[in-house]
């Protein structure tokens, strides 16, 4: 396994491996890698013939106040645990390398950041789509793996790459789950034991929720009061949003006649946190759906 620390170096490689027929896959993260990173390696490991990672804690998605110093940098444990799943070459550029001082473009995708994090993380997603196409031109994989425990990311970049024509294939990975449903996070960690405990209950009524759109209920409004009044049993959990959404084009529905997406994001504590549960036929949400069988 290979660390590049430049930029140049890893657009020169990207270049070389691509002159020589190679296909990349491509997971970028901001390191403190648990299993859910590792299962999305795992996933874009087989799809080429070398598997590049990033971690970057992208200071440009972070809003003022948020928990940028805070965010947990664990680099040398991080390389530790990619080697062991085939990662050929981690890439970890400087924050003065990506960002010079006289950097001034973003890239806004306009209608998809809005609603849901959107509305509560002003400019996040214009961080994230900035950070990302970036990484996209130096690494120039020809498939990239992002979580779904992000869905809205995860539609930004879909939409980013279809307006901005890039040749890159996005792939989605199932959200992955302590055993106890908690999704997994870097933040989870910020959680006192009590707090994580109590983190349960947000895929408890997720799953409640998707029971009864499985019985009939196909009104978003009942769904996502169940929710919400499930999660206001416990005072420390402070909702900030519970909605649901068409699947591809984010907007909020009522009705749900169209495969749907469930999202929540609360705190508890002083720790943010989100989660979503599919809501219809989704081929992704299907295979979730038979692990935990
Ligand atoms: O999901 C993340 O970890 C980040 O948002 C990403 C995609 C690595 C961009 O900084």
């Amino acid at each position: 396994m290979r660390v590049i620390k430049t930029v140049p170096e890893m657009s020169e490689e990207a270049a070389r491996l691509r002159r020589e027929g190679k296909r990349i896959s491509f997971v970028p993260t901001m390191g403190n890698l648990h299993e859910g990173h590792l299962s999305l390696m795992r996933m874009a490991k087989p799809l080429a013939d070398v598997l590049v990672i990033s971690i970057f804690v992208n200071p440009l998605q972070f809003e003022p106040g948020s928990d940028f110093d805070a965010y947990p940098r664990t680099f040398e444990e991080d390389l530790k645990k990619s080697e062991p799943v085939g990662v050929d070459i981690v890439f970890a550029p400087m924050e003065s390398d990506l960002y010079p001082e006289d950097f001034q473009t973003t890239v806004e995708v306009a209608e998809v950041s809005k609603g849901l994090c959107g509305d509560f993380r002003p400019g996040h997603f214009k961080g994230v789509a900035t950070v990302v196409l970036k990484l996209f031109n130096i690494v120039q994989p020809h498939v990239a793996i992002f979580g779904e425990k992000d869905y809205q990311q995860l539609v930004v970049i879909k939409r980013m790459v279809k307006d901005l024509n890039l040749n890159v294939e996005i792939r989605g990975h199932p959200t992955v789950r302590e055993k106890d449903g908690l999704a997994m996070s870097s933040r989870n960690q910020y959680l006192s034991p009590d707090e994580r405990r109590r983190a349960t209950r947000l895929y408890r009524f997720l799953k409640l929720a998707k029971e009864h759109y499985g019985k009939g209920e196909h009104k978003a409004a009942p769904l996502i009061r169940m929710v919400k009044e499930g999660l206001a049993e416990d005072s420390s959990i402070k909702v900030e949003y519970v909605s649901v959404h068409d699947l591809e084009t984010l907007k909020p529905v009522d009705d749900i006649v169209r495969p749907a997406v469930m999202a929540l994001a609360v705190h508890i504590g002083k720790t943010r946190l989100i989660d979503n549960i599919f809501l219809g036929n989704n081929l992704t949400q299907r295979r979730n759906d038979r692990k935990e069988q």
